[in-house]
């Protein structure tokens, strides 16, 4: 049963022998009373609007939340699949949808505040109109002085500012595909991303506020380029935001002819209008690269009219925007989520967003709360581990301030019960409504969620499949592992859905080998019911239909949030010169859900010394600080099958301090106690011992390294 249930059914009982196997079910949460009073899901019909044989025209009720040029003639093209073509014969533009329409019906309405980290500098509250004004002098530049249009890449490599919208923006006005490259991101990783997307102008800041200090980020700018040219990419553009005006930020030299100030290029186009190109609804809106199983990053494609019809529909049922909310997303536009619900979904629907440049807890825990009582925010959004920390930091901060949330988010990362319930109780009063969403940067909106006003909610499980999203959940050979059936598998989905991702930017192969492949019944089918989308996570299905995520499948690490490849992690390694092997493995820990460890061996004759650091450095210039290891032991010899491939469970175990299983067919199996010494005794010196692992986590480990 992946139906939408209405809340009756969800709360059928389950019966013991139901009951999962590794974990105890969780009590259901009702949601709070008046909240489905105001809620814009709240009436369920809605559940039958999008009941499976409504689909896919279900969807149209979110395309019609949009402004369209020319409406389209077929909602679901299949006919070239998996590369599904939603809205087609229709033409939209984005920026249109996102500013102009709301500055002409109320141009003084606050779109954007943004919130500079440092607390003594002001909040700066961005009118549509003004916001109308600024998206039209950028496009300006973009068009007349880049001479950038439709289909033409640019890589964005900027922090939270809203200069950042500002540009995307402006790239949506005119058809431009933008890239942007989170900014903690290194130049290398930009650079690479920058050869893929093919971008020859680079769009980037000379810095910004980061844990009180003024951080150097065009630095990363020239890394970028020489990195891109090494992998054949030229670019001759680089502009420059400016943190202050007229100061600049960055140690490093404007190069001439090649780096230009935006506030200068600006000043010359004043005014400037730039009429929104009118675009087909399936040209690319976006490029947001992500790690998979191979090193090189993947491109995920999003397209206008589709991808914004989702963000922009699940935004108003699950984000529950309304016009007069305040809505505080604390996630970076750098990910998927800072796209779809800071940037294209709330201004869709014309909401006030907020955007906050810094950490959640500097100067100190209780900066959220603060700026919440401040702005009035009702609606507030993060990921776990950020709510894991500020329940470390300051447990009773959030009751010195005055707020209401009417609704809360969680995204990212499972989240144990134990801290949704401090959200729950702690952050929300009490009197939220939590949605947990599942989903990915590939998927451009919400997989798995409750409706905050007509499904409870239950710690630890995002809840059932979305509006017309159908979740199954497969076994290795294609089975159907059944709801209730205390199982896991793989979860997949089973129809198409207007925010999935149109293909790997470059690598259309790839997209159908690490999505659709596995389960595809017939390659030559057109019937969308022989391609269920393949999602990369295990996950477990209740017998209510609620799912609960147990992570990635496919040697991707998730710190905090962010997905960090093991082959990336291991070729950053790699580069350092008397490297001779390096495997990257996952650690549990309490704030960032995992952490990384590297294993190295080194080249015949090179001293161990200090190569620590080197790896740990070499990991930085790479990927950037966001993939630092917490370790990196240095081993004489990895345990290796006989074929030489290298045990990433037997090492992950160790460093999780769990049973290293059945060692006795590798090749070298006395390595293992060698290294479990080494490790293990380190890690008890230094008070490095996880607390006792959950059975999921164990099986996660257990089966590490096993998707190559
Ligand atoms: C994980 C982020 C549990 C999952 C939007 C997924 C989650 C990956 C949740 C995608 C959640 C995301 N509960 N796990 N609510 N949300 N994940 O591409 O493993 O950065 O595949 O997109 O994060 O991460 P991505």
């Amino acid at each position: 049963m992946t139906d939408h249930d209405d809340a009756s059914a969800a709360q059928t009982d389950v019966s013991e022998a139901q009951i999962a196997v590794h974990w105890r079910e969780e009590d259901y949460y009702q949601p709070p009373a008046g909240f489905a009073a105001q809620a814009n899901a709240g009436d369920p019909a809605i559940f039958g609007r999008f009941a499976e044989d409504k689909f896919p025209g279900c969807f149209t009720e979110y395309a019609d939340l949009l402004t369209w040029d020319e409406r389209w003639s077929t909602v679901l093209d299949t006919s070239t699949p998996p590369f599904w073509k939603w809205f087609v014969g229709g033409k939209l533009n984005a920026s249109y949808n996102c500013v102009d329409r709301h500055a002409q019906s109320d141009a003084e309405k606050t779109a954007i505040i943004w919130v500079p980290e440092l607390e003594s500098d002001e909040h700066e509250h961005i009118s549509y109109g003004e916001l109308l004004r600024r998206v039209n002098e950028f496009a300006a530049v973009l068009r007349d002085y880049c001479g950038l249009g439709a289909g033409d890449r640019v890589t964005l490599h900027m922090p939270m500012v809203p200069d950042l919208p500002v540009t995307m923006l402006a790239c949506a006005r005119l058809g431009i595909i933008h890239s942007q490259v989170f900014g903690g991101f290194s130049g290398n990783a930009c650079g690479t991303r920058i050869a893929d997307s093919g971008s020859r102008v680079l769009i980037t800041m000379d810095g910004y506020y980061r844990a009180g200090d003024l951080i150097d980020h065009k630095v990363k700018a020239d890394e970028a380029l020489d990195e891109a040219l090494r992998q054949g990419q030229e670019v001759d553009k680089v502009l420059v935001w400016r943190r202050h005006a007229g100061q600049y930020a960055s140690q490093t030299p404007m190069a001439p002819g090649r780096d230009f100030f935006v506030d200068e290029l600006l000043a010359e186009h004043q005014g400037a209008k730039v009429e929104p190109v009118s675009m087909p609804a399936e040209a690319p809106l976006f490029l947001m690269y992500t790690s998979g199983t191979t090193g090189r990053p993947k491109g995920a494609q999003h397209s206008t009219g589709g991808y914004l019809s989702y963000v922009a529909g699940t935004s108003k049922y699950y984000q529950d925007l309304h016009p007069d909310d305040v809505y505080w997303c604390m996630a970076d536009i750098g990910w998927i989520t800072g796209h779809s619900y800071i940037v294209y979904g709330p201004l869709a629907l014309g909401t006030t967003t907020v955007i906050y440049e810094g950490v959640p807890n500097y100067p100190d825990a209780g900066r959220p709360w603060r700026v919440a009582e401040q702005l009035g925010v009702n609606i507030f959004h993060t990921s776990p581990t950020s709510i894991r920390m500020l329940r470390k930091v300051g447990p009773e901060e959030p009751r010195k301030y005055n707020y209401h949330f009417k609704t809360m988010t969680t995204v990212g990362e499972p989240i144990e019960p134990e801290v949704w319930r401090w959200y729950y109780t702690e952050v929300g009063k009490g009197e939220a409504a939590i949605t947990d969403t599942w989903w990915q940067t590939e998927t451009g909106g919400f997989l798995g969620s409750t409706l905050p006003g007509l499904q409870p909610m239950k710690p630890g499980s995002c809840g059932p499949g979305a509006l017309g999203i159908y979740p199954v959940i497969y076994d290795e050979d294609g089975e159907v592992v059944p709801p209730g059936s205390g199982r896991a598998g793989n979860i997949c989905i089973r129809n198409p859905w207007p925010g999935i991702m149109e293909t790997i930017w470059g690598q259309p192969e790839r997209f159908i080998d690490v999505y659709y492949r596995k389960y595809n019944r017939d390659q030559e089918s057109t019937d969308w019911r022989d391609w269920p989308y393949f999602a990369g996570d295990g996950a477990l299905q209740a017998a209510d239909g609620y799912i609960r995520i147990l992570g990635r499948v496919d040697d991707v690490i998730n710190v905090a949030g962010h997905r960090l490849g093991t082959k990336e992690l291991e070729s950053a390694a790699l580069t350092v010169d008397e490297i001779a092997e390096a495997a990257a493995v996952p650690v549990m820990d309490d704030i960032r859900g995992r952490i990384v460890e590297m294993y190295v061996s080194l080249k015949p004759g090179v001293a161990p010394q200090g190569m620590e650091a080197k790896v740990s450095r070499a990991i930085e210039v790479e990927i950037g600080k966001i993939a630092r290891p917490k370790n990196v032991w240095i081993v004489a010899d990895m345990p290796k099958t006989r074929s030489g491939k290298i045990m990433r469970r037997v090492i992950a175990s160790v460093s999780n301090f769990t049973d290293v299983g059945d060692v006795t067919t590798l090749a070298n199996p006395e390595v293992v106690d060698k290294i479990r010494r080494q490790v293990q005794s380190t890690k008890v010196a230094k008070g490095e011992q996880p607390r006792e692992l959950t059975e999921a986590e164990k099986e996660e480990i257990a089966k590490y390294g096993n998707a190559e």
